[in-house]
């Protein structure tokens, strides 16, 4: 790394930004909101939308679950088997057509939705709800309000028939709410076991994140061990897309908010060949994994879309990944175009090789010494504080930061010791550099910046065809799994590039997809992020066009909004990312 180079950049950039302090688990009111005054023609729509059921799991007196092959953890085997001793190894779940007269059981269940909101939520709820009184008009379905900590208070509402049509096919998690809460401690395993006791719930249907589902099996576990029959079973959830491996091909809400972000692109991308004059630089939510920025770049054929996995693996440093568009902003103004589109994803920063080392440090200090650095309330303070505790290579990297940046970095950790990477302005920092980059090599083109922030948009969307479909029989598949006592299982549906009766369904065992990390300073059992694959055919495809796309102004592709009615080919196709990797 030029370091110097990256030292003058930074002290190069003048701006201050301000920023509120967030702080993430704000109590809430968990008051179910009426919004029923107020229905749009198309909320009205969606209502009635009835999504496909894949062959395989319409009947359900047609049904039955075979043992597939027998899993492994793709890492710390004899750890997890020591932590997970009657849940590891389990079988693959197969669903096939068969006979299975536990599915006709009279199922009490619970479940919640669980970190951040992604589409198709309320159709998962959906799914399992019209499966359960299939199967018996007598089975009952409870959400716990609020996440995993509607567990522990016991604050949960029972799902009718009237409720659960009020909610069909739209997006949220609003139904019963979502919240960040971590079940860990002995006391909160012990009160998650006394309520699901109490309450006399046969199953418990966690539907999450790699975290949640995490969670869900140590759950299971905990549960397992003390003779409990309590079915615990995991649905994928997240807009990010890294919970996905050879069985589990999206995490449902990828689809509609990579297309939601698209059509933003799209647009901004009009309005940039139209004007001719601004550089938009956008952030893209995902957390650390760059699965949203690509497929958005895959669908909008952006001037440039930076790719964190390929940052990390080429050791680049800040400056050079600004360098970089500051070729094309140079290169574009000598054919003409003094307008550019880039986009960046959210997690960026964590794999800048000196800045992952600050962030990895930083996240261990404020678990280990968070109270001790809470009582500091100024800046300076704490920077002192950061300095004197962490590594010296660290602490260098730390000072060459803009103190809004270094604000940000410090602000509050989710749950689960990460930093928040939605609140860090990468956006403004990567146009920053860019600029100071140009002013450096005396460059006199026009560089004009525009910056924004999109995540929150894309997380509430009405559900695409697709993940209105994808979740309707996921919840499906989880009252299977839950009325044939699997537990520990994540619930899968496959075969998703074909159309939606073609789909495959089963379980895939959640402690086959974990490993030990290091969570909040300790070595902790957790599901692994699937991140973005250089040699896999989505990145190929885009790394083999990106110059192309790069250079012209006539390369930009304009997706437009989800379309929910019309023919398949517009209204039910899958992410390109799915595509590719299935073709
Ligand atoms: P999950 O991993 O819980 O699905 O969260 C996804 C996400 O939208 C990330 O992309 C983003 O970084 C984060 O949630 C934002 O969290 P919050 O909703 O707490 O602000």
């Amino acid at each position: 790394m030029n370091k110097a180079l990256l030292i003058i950049t930074m002290l190069l950039i003048s701006e201050a930004y301000s920023m509120e302090t967030k702080f993430l688990e704000t109590p809430r009111s968990l008051k179910q909101v009426d919004f029923t005054k107020n229905l749009t023609p198309l909320f009205k729509d969606r209502l009635k939308f009835k999504p496909i059921i894949p062959d395989i799991i319409k009947n359900l007196d047609a049904i039955q679950i075979g043992d597939g092959p027998k899993t492994e953890a793709p890492a710390d085997q004899a750890e997890l088997k020591k932590l997970f001793k009657n849940l590891y190894g389990q079988s693959v779940c197969d669903i096939s057509k068969g006979n299975s007269p536990d599915i006709h059981r009279k199922l009490r269940v619970g479940m919640i939705l669980s970190g951040g909101n992604a589409a198709g939520g309320h159709n998962v709820v959906a799914g399992l709800f019209d499966a359960l009184k299939e199967g018996n008009k007598e089975s009952c379905l409870i959400g716990f309000k609020g996440g995993a900590g509607g567990i522990l208070d016991k604050n949960y509402i029972e799902i009718t028939p009237e409720l659960m049509d009020m909610y069909r096919n739209t997006g949220g998690f609003d139904i019963m709410g979502s919240g960040r809460t971590k079940i860990e401690t002995p006391d909160q395993f012990a009160q998650a076991y006394k309520v699901i006791t109490e309450l006399q719930l046969d199953a418990m249907v966690i539907v999450g994140g790699d975290d949640s589902n995490t969670n869900a099996a140590l759950m299971a576990e905990y549960f397992k061990d003390k003779n409990s029959n309590v079915v615990f079973v995991g649905v994928p959830k997240t807009i990010d897309g890294d919970l996905k491996n050879q069985y589990i091909e999206t995490s449902f809400g990828f689809d509609t908010a990579t297309k939601t972000y698209a059509e933003l692109v799209g647009n901004i991308q009009r309005d940039a060949i139209s004007s001719r004059k601004y550089w938009h630089f956008v952030k893209i939510m995902g957390r650390s994994a760059s699965h949203i920025a690509l497929e958005v770049a895959l669908m909008t054929q952006p001037t440039w879309a930076i790719i964190s996995e390929e940052v990390k693996a080429k050791k680049m440093t800040l400056a050079q990944v600004a360098g970089q568009i500051a070729d094309m902003v140079e290169n574009r103004s000598k054919a003409g175009f003094n307008f550019g589109v880039v986009l960046i994803p959210e997690g960026l920063l964590e794999f800048i090789p000196e800045m992952g080392v600050l962030i990895a440090e930083l996240n261990d200090l404020l678990a280990a010494h968070g109270a001790e650095y809470a009582k500091l309330t100024d800046f300076k303070a704490q920077s002192e504080f950061v300095i004197s505790h962490v590594s010296k290579a660290a602490g260098e990297t730390f000072k060459t930061l803009p103190e809004n940046i270094a604000k940000q970095l410090l602000l509050d950790r989710d749950p689960h010791g990460n930093v928040n990477v939605s609140a860090i302005e990468t956006e403004k920092l990567v146009s920053d550099v860019v600029k100071a980059v140009l002013k450096q090599r005396g460059s006199k083109v026009p560089f004009s910046a525009v910056h924004h922030f999109f995540g929150y948009e894309g997380r509430c969307a009405f559900p695409s065809n697709f993940d209105a479909t994808y979740c309707y029989s996921l919840g499906r598949t989880a009252m299977i799994l839950a009325a044939l006592k699997k537990t520990g299982q994540m619930a899968i549906v496959s075969n998703l590039k074909r159309p939606a009766e073609e789909w495959h369904a089963g379980g895939f065992p959640l402690t086959s997809m974990m490993n030990m990390e290091k969570r909040g300073g300790e070595m902790k059992p957790v599901i692994q992020k699937a991140l973005v694959e250089l040699e896999g055919k989505p990145f190929k495809f885009y790394a083999a066009n990106r110059d192309s796309w790069a250079k012209g102004d006539d390369m930009f592709a304009f997706p437009g909004a989800i379309q929910y009615y019309g023919s398949r080919e517009i209204c039910d196709q899958p992410t390109k990312t799915l595509l590719l990797e299935q073709s």
